[in-house]
């Protein structure tokens, strides 16, 4: 495995682009592969067993490309499959349940922390046991299975998005906590929306920064940090629809995407 190898970056769809933004920012210099599997997403509804099976069947393309690590953009893909390609895979494979948990309990000081996400996610009690793990604050955990529709149509703010804003979140302020974790690729780009509910007191963390942070270390720890002096490429590959992927995901890359291959999958 050499260093200018790329990284490898999947996700349910064009969510994981939001967390790819945060890699790029973080490491200048590397290569980055990014897999959105159009064709299967939202994997928000669907049970463990299918979700790790897309996994990988994902995780084995990326392999063909020789990627140093891979980042499972996903929160629910990181919430059921992080442990099975943790240990069937050589190289290391990051998701961003554990990072966005550390980010939370560092931030919180009343040690209340609420965390939103797919009823996949949610129901998986992933970020509840990683923050148990470090701290004992009390998790409050709420599903918002209409925030990823709202968000690809566009309903980013509005008086529709206010009122199920309102109506998922409301539960949360009587717990008066202090922190709340944005589990799903998609809530960042409702951040203006909940912040007007939730108002300023309360910490939103994003878990695409600290995941980039987190694949910065590791590749500083491992010894894999790219040592040239520019990013070779940025590649982008989906399951289904190309054109779709292009239109919506440069909403959450904030930049245009230009090139993007449709890949049939085994
Ligand atoms: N990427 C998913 C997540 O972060 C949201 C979209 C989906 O349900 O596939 O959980």
């Amino acid at each position: 495995m050499t260093n200018n190898n790329p990284i490898g970056i999947f996700d349910s769809g064009f969510g994981g682009l939001t967390v790819m933004s945060e890699i790029i920012k973080a490491l200048p210099f590397e290569s980055l592969i990014y897999f959105g599997d159009t064709a299967h997403v939202p994997y928000g509804s669907k049970s463990k067993n299918t979700v790790v099976k897309y996994s990988k069947e994902i995780t084995s393309f990326l392999i063909k490309y020789r990627v140093k690590l891979i980042v499972i953009a996903c929160n629910t893909a990181s919430a059921f499959a992080l442990p099975v390609l943790q240990k069937t895979l050589k190289i290391p494979v990051i998701g961003v349940i554990e990072p966005g948990a550390k980010a939370a309990v560092a931030a919180s000081k009343n040690k209340k922390i609420g965390v939103i996400g797919t009823e996949g996610t949610i129901n998986s009690g992933s970020y509840l046991k990683e923050i148990n793990k470090i701290s004992k604050s009390k998790v409050y955990q709420q599903p918002c299975p209409l925030f990823v529709p709202l968000v690809e149509e566009g309903w980013n703010n509005g008086p529709i998005t206010d009122s199920i804003v309102k109506k998922y979140i409301e539960p949360l302020l009587n717990k008066e906590i202090d922190t709340l974790v944005l589990g799903c690729t998609h809530y960042p780009l409702l951040r203006k929306t909940l912040s007007k509910t939730l108002g300023k007191s309360i910490t939103l963390i994003d878990s695409a920064k600290a995941t980039a942070k987190e694949v910065n270390n590791i590749l500083n720890k491992t010894h894999i940090l790219s040592n040239g002096k520019c990013r070779k490429f940025l590649k982008f590959y989906v399951s289904d629809n190309p054109g779709k992927f292009k239109k919506i995901g440069g909403r959450f890359f904030s930049k245009k995407i230009d090139d993007v291959k449709k890949i049939e999958m085994e």
